[in-house]
């Protein structure tokens, strides 16, 4: 086996820089891990299973629900409702928080996309995993407000993305470090230790262009600047949030899904707040990065509902500060 360290040891050896990684943290990630392991395993032979495809069904969002989101949302459920340190869950396909009322010493709760990139799961296009954790106000007593605090107050924050290679990267606070499993071991072994965003970052730009007679006048005038300045930048968008952030995160670039007045009346991101956003400006800060709704910082935001949307710009520290010179630009 490869030099490289497996996930629980280097938790473990890195105990005192993870403030939360006592053992019941550690097993939180631990378990974590195993669902990525286990959808990871569903992602790689779907199409010889029955399950790809549609379930029939619609979720709160409104949105056709996919098997293999089902499939990703009960396997975490289903594991984290077995671990007594977990208080509660909360998920993209779930109406409600689910709460673990007997698990009277629980510390944390933990929000998920059970599986981000939906709509590239019968194209065999690359899909992911984002999770969220916050420690309970109260131990052993989850309620609802514990679903509601601000991304300043996570505790820890990641993704899997199920792509060339199924990868787990974390953040608990200090640093962002990723995991690469390796399916003949079933380990996640440390394969990118304190990732930071490049300097100087590659000038990729990912948005959906389709959207752009939605956009409000400055967010045109920032993508046509992208487009007409000396150094014009290149336009990646693969449509599976995770993937997007992970290639803009490794290689340099902005990721964003402007607000956008598809309803006049009522102007509004797509990306939601809590198990996207969130979780993903955690990583993005721990890295050099940053991560705004276009005005104000996505980890400040007081949370309203659980799956509230937010417009979402996130990526390289300069990029994202050059888009909100644009945003925030009183020119007529
Ligand atoms: P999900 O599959 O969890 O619903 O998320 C889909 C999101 C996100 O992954 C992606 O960036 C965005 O939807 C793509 O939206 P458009 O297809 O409107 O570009
Ligand atoms: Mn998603
Ligand atoms: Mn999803």
């Amino acid at each position: 086996m490869n030099g490289n360290l497996q996930l629980q040891h280097f938790i473990l050896n890195e105990q005192k820089k993870f403030p939360y990684a006592k053992g019941d943290f550690t097993l939180l990630i631990l378990d974590i891990a195993l669902a990525g392991k286990i959808i990871s395993s569903e992602v790689n032979k779907a199409g010889l299973i029955e399950i790809l495809g549609l379930t029939g069904k619609e979720n709160i969002q409104g949105e056709q629900v996919q098997k293999l989101d089902e499939f990703s949302n009960s396997t975490l459920v289903n594991i984290l409702s077995r671990n007594e340190t977990v208080g509660g869950c909360a998920s993209e396909e779930m109406a409600d928080a689910v709460l673990f009322e007997k698990h009277t010493k629980a510390k944390y709760c933990v929000i998920f996309d059970p599986l981000d990139g939906s709509s590239n799961i019968d194209v065999n296009v690359s899909i992911g995993t984002i999770f969220s954790i916050y420690k309970l106000s109260n131990e052993g007593e989850c309620s609802e407000k514990d679903f509601l605090k601000k991304g300043e107050e996570q505790v820890a924050a990641g993704y899997i993305i199920y792509g060339s290679s199924t990868m787990l990267v974390l953040t608990t606070g200090e640093g962002v470090h990723g995991f690469t499993l390796d399916p003949s071991l079933g380990e996640f072994l440390l394969s990118h230790p304190d990732i930071k965003y490049p300097e100087p970052p590659k000038r990729y730009y990912s948005v959906n262009e389709g959207n752009f007679k939605y956009w409000d006048k400055n967010v045109k005038k920032y993508v046509d600047h992208l487009k007409n300045n000396e150094k014009p930048f290149s336009l990646r968008y693969i449509g599976s949030l995770v993937s997007d952030f992970h290639r803009n995160l490794i290689y340099g670039g902005i990721f964003f899904y402007p607000l956008d007045y598809k309803n006049p009346e009522k102007p509004k991101g797509k990306l939601r707040l809590m198990y996207e956003a969130n979780p993903l400006a955690l990583i993005s800060k721990n890295a050099g990065g940053l991560a705004s709704d276009g005005k104000n910082d996505i980890l400040s935001l007081k949370p309203e509902e659980l799956h509230q949307r937010v417009p979402l710009y996130i990526g390289a520290k300069s990029f994202v500060e050059e888009a909100l010179a644009f945003l925030n630009s009183e020119e007529k």
